[in-house]
């Protein structure tokens, strides 16, 4: 299933933090959302969603809210899957 997606570097993710007319990206669990259409909703509000993109939110979201099933929520919002500098120059 992870096959066919886009293999997101950490320089890549960095690009989208959410900021300045970017799209927010994050990377969550080893796979990378696109986070951006979620802002306007996230109960917590945009600049705490905001601590965790354009990086690995992975801890910071278990440390907030593990109960959260971020994978349902974000299903549409998949853009690929998370991998080294070294794996995304492979
Ligand atoms: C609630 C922070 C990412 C979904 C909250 C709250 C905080 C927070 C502080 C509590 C708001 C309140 O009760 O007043 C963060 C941080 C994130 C993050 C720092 C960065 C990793 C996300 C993501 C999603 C999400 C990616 C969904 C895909 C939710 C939901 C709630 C919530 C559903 C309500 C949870 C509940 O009340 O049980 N968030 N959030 N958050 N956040 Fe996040």
């Amino acid at each position: 299933r992870d096959a066919p997606y886009l293999r997101v570097t950490p320089t890549m993710l960095r690009y989208y933090t959410g900021r300045k007319g970017k799209d927010a990206w994050m990377a969550l669990g080893g796979r990378v959302y696109n986070i951006t259409p979620y802002i306007p909703f996230h109960p917590g509000g945009e600049p705490e969603l905001l601590r965790g993109a354009g990086r690995d939110g992975t801890t910071l979201f278990g440390e907030v809210h593990p109960w959260v099933n971020y994978e349902g929520m974000l299903s549409a919002c998949l853009v690929g899957i998370y991998v080294t500098e070294e794996e995304g120059a492979a």
